[in-house]
């Protein structure tokens, strides 16, 4: 942050907080009206989308007619509304597609993670047992898997997907399904070694969520 937003939050702490937000955006050394809105666009659904004016304007030179026109409207949320917006109408060179096409910029089935978010917080299963943990960190940063090793084969990118399927058990496990596509004892230590690297229990499910520990004791009472 550089002085003048200092300088413009101590005035603001004395002239209300009603001030703060407008001071604090007219500091900004991002032009809005060369380069577009500061704030990312951020389509939520169905998965976590974050696209940046400021890359696209700023750093790469683009007009705003080159999308603005016949790709996006000038309003946030108008696509998602169409109902069209998906890996599959980019593939066909529509909105990010039309120029994610491996030519005019990188293509959209490589590089997800520039489009899309990892998830921070671990991925738990309370279904069919309470609880198995997922982390994303540990196996796209430690490990380097690409997010393609994971989705959409082995897995939806959508929390909860593989939880609400019958199948997810330990014997889809051992049969190469799910985690097992990789936990089989070559690609990644097996399934049916090391239980509580993956299960979690209960305990440690009250543990990570900071539920109440006593709540199992006494509802067994
Ligand atoms: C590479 C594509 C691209 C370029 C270039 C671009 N925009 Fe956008 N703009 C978008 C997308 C995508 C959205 C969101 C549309 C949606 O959600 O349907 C958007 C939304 C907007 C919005 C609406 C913001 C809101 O909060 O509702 C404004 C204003 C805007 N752009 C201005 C500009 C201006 C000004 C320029 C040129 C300086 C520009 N854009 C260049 C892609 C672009
Ligand atoms: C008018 C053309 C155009 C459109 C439409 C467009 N992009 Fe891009 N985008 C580019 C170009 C050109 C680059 C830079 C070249 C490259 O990285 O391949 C780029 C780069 C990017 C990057 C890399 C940014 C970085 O930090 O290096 C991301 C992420 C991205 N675009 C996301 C999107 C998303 C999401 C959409 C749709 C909402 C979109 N783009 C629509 C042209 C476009
Ligand atoms: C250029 C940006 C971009 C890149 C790169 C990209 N996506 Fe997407 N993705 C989108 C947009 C835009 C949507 C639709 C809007 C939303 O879901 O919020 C989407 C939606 C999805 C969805 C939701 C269901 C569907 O099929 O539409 C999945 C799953 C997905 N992407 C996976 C991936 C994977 C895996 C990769 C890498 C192989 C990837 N994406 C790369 C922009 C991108
Ligand atoms: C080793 C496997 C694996 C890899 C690699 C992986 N994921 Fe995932 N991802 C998962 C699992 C498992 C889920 C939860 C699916 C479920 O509950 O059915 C998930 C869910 C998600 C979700 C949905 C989160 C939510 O709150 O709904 C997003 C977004 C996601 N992944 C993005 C990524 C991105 C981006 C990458 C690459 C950087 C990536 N993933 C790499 C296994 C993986
Ligand atoms: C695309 C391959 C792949 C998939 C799918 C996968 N993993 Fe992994 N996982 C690895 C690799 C590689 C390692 C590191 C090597 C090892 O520990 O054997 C690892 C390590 C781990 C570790 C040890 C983490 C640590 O602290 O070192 C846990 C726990 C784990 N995975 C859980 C899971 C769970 C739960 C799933 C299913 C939701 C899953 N993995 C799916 C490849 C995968
Ligand atoms: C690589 C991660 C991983 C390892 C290692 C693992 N599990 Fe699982 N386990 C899962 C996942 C994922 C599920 C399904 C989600 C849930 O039940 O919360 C599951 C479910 C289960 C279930 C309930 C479903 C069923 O198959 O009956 C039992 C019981 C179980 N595991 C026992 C074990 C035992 C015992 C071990 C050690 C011999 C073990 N698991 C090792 C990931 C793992």
């Amino acid at each position: 942050m550089n002085k003048n937003f200092v300088s413009a939050v101590g005035v603001t702490m004395l002239a209300g907080t009603f001030l703060l937000v407008s001071h604090a955006t007219a500091t900004e050394e991002y032009d809005v009206k060369a380069f577009g809105p500061k704030s990312p666009i951020v389509w939520q659904k169905p998965v976590k989308v974050v696209f940046e004016h400021r890359v696209h304007t700023d750093d790469i030179g683009l007009e705003c007619g080159a999308c603005h026109g016949e790709l996006f409207a000038m309003q946030r949320g108008v696509a998602p509304r169409t109902g069209k917006l998906s890996m599959a109408s980019l593939a066909e060179g529509q909105f990010c597609g039309a120029c994610h096409d491996g030519e005019t910029a990188f293509a959209s089935d490589t590089n997800c993670i520039a489009c899309h978010v990892v998830p921070e917080d671990p991925i738990v299963w309370t279904k069919p047992v309470k609880a198995v943990v997922f982390y994303h960190q540990v196996h796209t940063e430690e490990y380097g898997l690409d997010c393609d090793s994971c989705h959409n084969d082995a897995f939806a990118m959508k929390k909860g997907a593989a939880e609400n399927s019958s199948n997810f058990t330990m014997k889809a496990l051992y049969d190469g399904q799910y985690c097992g596509k990789c936990h089989d004892g070559e690609t990644a230590f097996a399934s049916n070694t090391l239980c509580n690297t993956c299960h979690i229990g209960v305990k440690g499910y009250n543990r990570m969520t900071g539920a109440d520990p006593h709540a199992d004791e006494q509802s067994g009472h």
